[in-house]
């Protein structure tokens, strides 16, 4: 997918906003090379960065690499596919926050965090979690399949795993999970009036291939009219954000 960093940074800053608690679990040491997964527009790699100094940022998108590097030359940013990295030196923790559910080889990137770890070193994740956007994601098919878009209204752009099922792909490649949660996390969204409509935007591009533009914004704002029951409230529109987030271990 191809994204635009500025749009993300000055619509959707609730990404990295919400990421500063994951770093307290975290809790990076000065001596530990660390690496943030999926780093974006790179405002959390730099907060680790300022405890750990030798943190790296990794991101597949090219265009959020720069506008990373460009924000925070003093840190180490790196152009890197999730399911397929490979380091020359291993990190004491991977950190990674709102990325995995973009990642469908979910498998490959398991093992790959256990390669690039360290023995007893440690992963500390969030991602989408099961159920995650649920109301979002099912209407958005219900208004392709009522236009007629058969294919798009099947799409599953995402991996949004339970806590059983995730454990058990970490598990499977020789991590020992030591925490687990499973939490619902409504999300106000910026735009106050067209937040999900924007929200579409920013996130839902891929259940648009093949759809004409006249019909993009119709669907969107149909979404976000049959919505409004759930998902507005006095102040603004909340997205039904639902995340899972673990702590595991690489295990000897
Ligand atoms: C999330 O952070 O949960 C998310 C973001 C974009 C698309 C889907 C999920």
């Amino acid at each position: 997918m191809q994204w635009n960093p500025d749009l993300y940074t000055s619509k959707h800053a609730f990404v990295f906003d919400y990421g500063a608690s994951l770093i307290e679990l975290l809790q990076p040491q000065p001596s530990e090379r660390i690496l943030d997964l999926g780093c974006g527009t790179g405002e959390l790699t730099q907060q680790i960065a300022q405890r750990s100094p030798e943190t790296t940022g990794m991101d597949q998108s090219p265009e959020m690499v720069q506008k990373a590097q460009d924000a925070f030359p003093g840190v180490n940013f790196i152009v890197g596919d999730a399911a397929h990295f490979q380091f020359p030196k291993k990190f004491h923790a991977i950190f990674s926050n709102a990325t995995l559910h973009w990642v469908s080889n979910y498998r490959a990137a398991a093992q790959c965090m256990y390669d690039n770890l360290l023995p007893e070193g440690r992963m500390v994740i969030e991602f989408g979690g099961k159920g995650n956007v649920q109301s979002i994601v099912q209407s958005l098919q219900k208004q392709l399949a009522a236009r007629g878009y058969t294919e798009q209204s099947m799409h599953q752009p995402w991996y949004f795993p339970s806590i059983g099922a995730y454990s058990t792909v970490l598990e499977t490649v020789g991590f020992r999970v030591t925490f687990a949660q499973h939490y619902d996390r409504p999300t106000k969204l910026v735009d106050a009036e067209n937040g999900i409509v924007d929200w579409i935007r920013m996130f839902g591009k891929s259940f648009f291939v093949g759809v004409a533009e006249r019909d993009i914004t119709a669907i969107s704002q149909a979404v976000q009219e049959a919505l409004k029951a759930d998902l507005w409230q006095e102040d603004g529109w909340y997205a039904d954000y639902k995340r899972i987030r673990m702590v595991a271990i690489k295990e000897l």
